[in-house]
């Protein structure tokens, strides 16, 4: 069976990978030549556990291929995902330009027939759209089909939550095309659930809108423990052995960020108010997001008379911790405040350096300036300030005294609750986290 996968973004990269990795003949697309050029030789252009190894191994055994030809990859192809990018317009819906384009490439180059996944995620309604347009431009008479197959993996951990997914969603409309698919995922080993098109293409936006509103209410609650002298830890650990809760993403903090969460939040919002109905749940989680990613600078800033001139130690750029993606991390928003009250900035990141340079360019920004360090100790030499913002293993084992030590002044607001208050107040540090 041949397969193939246009962009090689997380999505796309991910699963054409892992479908090789299974034993199939994949190729997958990308439209930048020097990217292709990379991944040809097993380098991964993006930061992901175990990604790279999978890629070298399957290269050499020649079943992974990278190509900007689409031609060559689609004519002839049993299958072919889209992990295109489904990035947010200004007014918070998505831009399917990347799936349209994509979805003319196929009609015009297949020359058998072909079941056409598609992977991103995409509006309810999507893929009837898809297909509609498909057969609009077809060039060849081929039948084609188009199904859903959302994809539920996190940055960081992509390639287990691929081959080791929960579940598989299908979403189809004819017996053919799930067929096909239950068949194309059998050596997953995986539970695969099989819907109509439409309920696959929401049971995305439902997951990932749900664990978002779950971030939101533990954020919520814990602005709320602050306020009445309880410790969001603590009621979060006391709340995890409730089954019906369950014990994941509990934790609160500085607010979600990365590619899906915000964006399909407000995608949710917008298909909604659309469909002439308000989704009173998600917009709560958005506005409760949009305040606390700036909770702590906030509190700084009544506690400061001016960041002007003051060293403020960053630690953590990345919206979480395993992967080198800035996308709506609560850091960008903050360094944006902290530039502009004219702080000097000095950030350490093991992964987003790259990323944060292309965002925030060392030197003189807005009143302050922007500096990257390449270890949390010459970050915090002499600062005035920290904020933390990331939950690296390595800026968690920072030691209550190596703050106290190296800091002019050891005021720490911490946006990921890493450290204990009592061992931060028994060392001498005046330390602010969220909801203890
Ligand atoms: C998420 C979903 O987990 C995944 O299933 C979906 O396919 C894509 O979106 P990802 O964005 O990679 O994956 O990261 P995730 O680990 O879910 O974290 C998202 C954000 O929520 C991060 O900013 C993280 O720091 C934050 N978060 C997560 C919390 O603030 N508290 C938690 O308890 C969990």
């Amino acid at each position: 069976m041949k397969i193939a996968v246009a962009g090689t973004g997380y999505v796309g990269l991910v699963a054409g990978v892992c479908f090789a990795e299974k034993g199939y003949d994949v190729t997958c697309v990308d439209v930048e030549e020097k990217k292709v050029e990379l991944m040809r030789k097993g380098i991964s252009p993006i930061y992901e556990d175990g990604l790279e190894a999978l890629m070298q191994k399957n290269n050499a055994a020649g079943t992974l291929h990278f190509t900007t030809d689409y031609t060559k990859a689609y004519k002839d192809a049993d299958a072919i995902f889209i992990g295109v990018g489904t990035p947010e317009m200004p007014d918070g819906s998505a831009n399917l330009s990347y799936i349209a384009t994509v979805s003319r490439q196929i009609a015009e180059t297949i020359e058998k027939d072909c079941l056409v996944v598609v992977k991103s995620t995409v509006p309810v309604g999507t893929n009837d759209k898809v297909e509609q347009f498909i057969k609009d431009f077809l060039v060849h008479d081929v039948k084609v089909e188009v199904a859903s197959n959302p994809e539920f993996l996190a940055q960081g951990t992509a390639v287990r939550d691929t081959l080791h997914a929960a579940r598989i969603i299908i979403g189809t409309e004819s017996k053919e095309a799930e067929a096909l698919l239950k068949k194309i995922y059998e050596p997953f080993g995986l539970p695969i659930v099989s819907v109509k098109r439409r309920s696959a293409e929401m049971i995305k936006y439902a997951c990932n809108d749900f664990l978002a509103l779950k971030i939101s209410y533990m954020n919520d609650i814990a602005n709320l423990c602050e306020l009445v002298g309880a410790d969001i830890t603590d009621v979060a650990r006391g709340m995890s052995y409730d089954e019906r809760i369950g014990a994941r993403f509990l934790n609160a903090g500085i607010g979600f960020g990365g590619s899906c969460f915000p964006k399909d939040t407000k995608a949710l919002k917008f298909l909604a108010r659309e469909h002439g109905y308000q989704l009173k749940t998600v917009e709560a989680c958005v506005d409760v997001n949009l305040k606390q990613k700036t909770r702590l600078f906030e509190k700084a800033k009544d506690r400061m008379i001016t960041f002007s001139g003051l060293k403020v130690a960053v630690l953590g750029l990345t919206f979480k911790a395993g992967t080198d993606d800035l996308r709506e991390a609560p850091s960008i928003d903050n360094l944006k405040l902290l530039l502009a009250a004219g702080a000097d900035v000095y950030a350490y990141d093991p992964e987003g350096e790259e990323r944060a340079r292309q965002l925030f360019p060392e030197g003189g920004l807005e009143a302050g300036t922007m500096n990257y360090t390449d270890s949390i100790e010459k970050a915090l030499d002499g600062a005035n300030i920290c904020f933390v913002f990331t939950e690296w293993p390595e800026i968690k084992e920072v030691k209550p005294e190596g703050f106290k030590e190296r800091m002019h002044t050891p005021l720490v607001y911490d946006g990921r609750n890493l450290y204990s208050p009592e061992k931060m107040k028994a060392a001498g540090v005046e330390y602010y986290s969220i909801g203890r």
